[in-house]
């Protein structure tokens, strides 16, 4: 099958293992898509919504994997996706295996490797959204694997997240990126919750801050393009705003974070960053310079 026979020919069957709250959301997208869908779960009773739909509920691992050629996993840790295929015996040889199983990039490679010596085709997927968003045109999912694999699959894998992007045949990269969106979530959230509890020491309303402050906070994101190109040139020189001028005005704010009695952990971590960096002779550097503090092993 072609990536353009797949759109016009009939859907493939899909066989799910694990109906958590992610396996139950994938199993119904993909009934939802007109592929005849196999389920399992190790614990009995889950899924009678499914197979009330038209989803043949299989009995046992090996009979959910013998049943169709593409073969999706979502359950919670790799080892417990590792174990369940093991259990699937010879039936996985010559499948199609998508497995949608968060964990560290070295733990989707090592799946990937064994399911190669199954004689198993392998892709792996990040879902970057909640159970709801299943299936929504605007999820992103990140796939590693073979571009042929992913082009036969490709109108299944959109009824997962309408933003599916093949980041490249590296079965561990999709967790990597995952995890780099995540992390810049989190250190964003930190930055604004820590801004949130100073502004509400004043007795501001957050919200009333991000009407009169918001475009300035949006700002902040324009400049990710930049950085990310001083990063990748290793090239951090820069003309105006260099880290030597991000040094007071990071004291400032573990100054007043003082004493307003805000915690101070995360300026003040800034501030040694940005000192460190200062001392070894990088004060006319962008503040991108810093990747390199987070590059040590
Ligand atoms: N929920 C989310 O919003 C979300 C978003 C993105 C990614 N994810 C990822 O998607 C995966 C599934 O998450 P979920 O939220 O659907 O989990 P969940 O609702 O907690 O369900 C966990 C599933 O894993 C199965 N399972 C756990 N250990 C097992 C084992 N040793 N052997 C066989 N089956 C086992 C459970 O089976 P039983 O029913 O028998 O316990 C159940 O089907 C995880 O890797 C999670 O990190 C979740």
């Amino acid at each position: 099958m072609t990536g353009n026979s797949a759109t016009t020919e009939a859907p493939p069957a899909v066989t799910v293992l694990g109906l958590g709250e992610i396996g139950s959301a994938l199993a119904s997208a993909f009934l939802a898509g007109g592929h005849p869908t196999t389920v399992w779960n190790r614990t009995p009773g889950k899924g009678d919504d499914l197979v009330a739909r038209g989803a043949r509920r299989a009995a046992t691992v090996h009979d959910a994997v013998a049943a169709n050629p593409l073969v999706v996993v979502s359950v919670k840790g790799n080892t417990a996706a590792r174990e369940i295929l093991e259990s699937a015996g010879d039936a996985l040889a010559g499948r199609a295996l998508l497995n949608l199983t968060d964990g560290t990039s070295t733990e989707a490679k090592a799946v990937a490797g064994w399911a190669a010596e199954q004689g198993a085709e392998y892709l792996h997927g990040q879902i970057m959204t909640i159970a709801p968003g299943i299936g929504h045109p605007d999820s992103v999912v990140f796939y590693g694997g073979a571009d042929t694999l992913h082009d036969r699959y490709r109108s299944t894998l959109r009824l997962i997240g309408g933003r599916g992007t093949l980041v490249g045949a590296d079965a561990g990269l999709p967790t990597l990126y995952g995890m780099a969106v995540h992390g810049t979530m989190w250190g964003t959230l930190n930055g604004f919750l820590h801004a949130a509890a100073l502004l509400s020491s004043e007795g501001v309303e957050v919200k009333r801050f991000l009407e009169q402050a918001g475009a300035s906070v949006s700002a902040l994101l324009s400049h990710l393009p930049s950085i990310a190109d001083e990063i990748d040139r290793g090239e951090y020189a820069t003309p105006y705003g260099g880290l030597r001028h991000h040094l007071p005005s990071v004291d400032d704010l573990v100054r007043e974070s003082r004493a307003r009695g805000v915690d101070d952990g995360l300026p003040d971590y800034t501030r040694t960053l940005v000192a460190s960096a200062i001392d070894a002779g990088h004060a006319d550097d962008s503040y991108s310079r810093l990747v390199e503090h987070f590059r040590k092993r």
